[in-house]
């Protein structure tokens, strides 16, 4: 089922898919989002009247499906970064039945596009019911998550119409980033000065954004390197690390190549014996401290034969870049932001790969928009 709005009412304009033109609404669908969590006259991050105590959370339960449960992970490093608050995260369908302890003052969190896939609010009753705080970050108001949520918090993606999301999840890194840094002041671990360089940092997104779709020609021109792979590899770190299963999530679901997203440590623990010069390997590592050593696990790819294809800035591409089977270039951006900015590469990547494999993008094969059976 289309939960939404229906494709027949949102124009694709100049776009070939509705993906593709969700790819590129994302610099103003994220400064959309932002200007509803940020108070401009002193730069500081505004969450919706809230009528819980939200100093007193203890401990922060995500749950979520898909491509949302990957932001709900990058939210998981920023909220025990910026507020040390403790994040349990699951995806929806194993959350109720591992029997999860839910102690008093916890806050349940719930991400989801739609706000109706049916794992997702199965575990957002059972949360209720055991009387933690709900809190939801959806893309529509009327969804029934919205409306049994003590905390709404929308996203303004505008209406999603291709079955992969896009928008929808940098949308929701960015009230994710505004939750983290607000929980944070309220628990004394973030000064007004770090607030505000989070919120200028935040407000740096859009026009991050729009540096990385200008290298649209760049990823297109590689899509066809990776078009008769037969599986990719994609690694990362920190923040980074879900991203790297996002991008494999988004290449399985409209390219239907097997992909898997690691984190760039743990590939020597199992997935480099699957390398060699048929499997690319995706590497996304914004240069800075964690840099060297994705290097390093770079240079382990490389001894097998492995092809990489490297996504960083030009500090990181001019220290790493030479080897590589194809590199992408982004802006250099501060770390909070990094995975709203790599988000778009691999989900161009996935879009060019499966338009030179002609598959049907906005409406892949046995996936539906908004899974509404458990
Ligand atoms: C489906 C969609 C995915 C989406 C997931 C979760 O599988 O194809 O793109 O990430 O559901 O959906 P939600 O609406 O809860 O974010």
């Amino acid at each position: 089922t289309t939960s939404g709005a229906s494709a027949a009412a949102v124009e694709k304009g100049n776009y070939r898919h509705y993906m593709q033109k969700e790819i590129f609404e994302q610099p103003t669908v994220v400064a959309q989002t932002l200007r509803s969590y940020i108070r401009q006259s002193d730069n500081s991050v505004a969450l919706p009247q809230i009528d819980f105590d939200l100093s007193a959370i203890k401990r922060i339960t995500i749950v979520a499906c898909g491509t949302s449960y990957y932001a709900g992970m990058v939210a998981k490093y920023w909220i025990e970064q910026f507020a040390r608050v403790p994040v349990d995260i699951d995806v929806a369908s194993e959350f109720r039945y591992r029997n999860p302890v839910l102690e008093n003052g916890g806050l349940a969190l719930f991400i989801s596009q739609s706000g109706e896939t049916a794992d997702t609010l199965a575990a957002l009753r059972h949360c209720k019911q055991a009387g933690q705080t709900i809190a939801v970050v959806v893309n529509v108001p009327t969804s029934s998550m919205a409306r049994e949520a003590d905390l709404l918090l929308p996203t303004h993606a505008g209406p999603e119409i291709g079955v992969a999301s896009t928008k929808a999840f940098t949308c929701q890194l960015a009230v994710l980033a505004a939750l983290a840094a607000r929980l944070a002041v309220t628990k004394g671990q973030m000064d007004r000065t770090e607030e505000q360089d989070v919120v200028r940092h935040l407000l740096e997104a859009p026009a991050a954004l729009n540096a990385a779709l200008d290298h649209d020609d760049d990823i297109a021109a590689i899509a066809p390197l990776i078009a008769p792979a037969r599986d990719v590899l994609y690694l990362g770190r920190g923040p980074d690390y879900p991203l790297a299963m996002e991008g494999a999530l988004k290449l399985k679901e409209i390219s239907y190549i097997h992909a898997e997203g690691y984190a760039s440590g743990e590939m020597k623990h199992g997935p480099i014996a699957l390398i060699d010069e048929a499997v690319p390997v995706i590497v996304l590592a914004p240069s800075g401290p964690l840099f060297e050593k994705t290097v390093s696990n770079m240079e382990e790819v490389r001894a097998r034969g492995g092809q990489i294809v490297l996504i960083s800035d030009r500090e990181g591409l001019a220290e790493a870049g030479d080897g590589c089977l194809a590199t992408i270039e982004m802006p250099k951006v501060h770390p909070l932001i990094a995975p709203l900015v790599y988000a778009v590469p691999v989900q161009l990547l996935a879009y060019h790969t499966a338009c030179v494999k002609g598959t049907d993008v906005d409406q892949p094969r046995n996936l539906a928009k908004s899974v509404t059976v458990e």
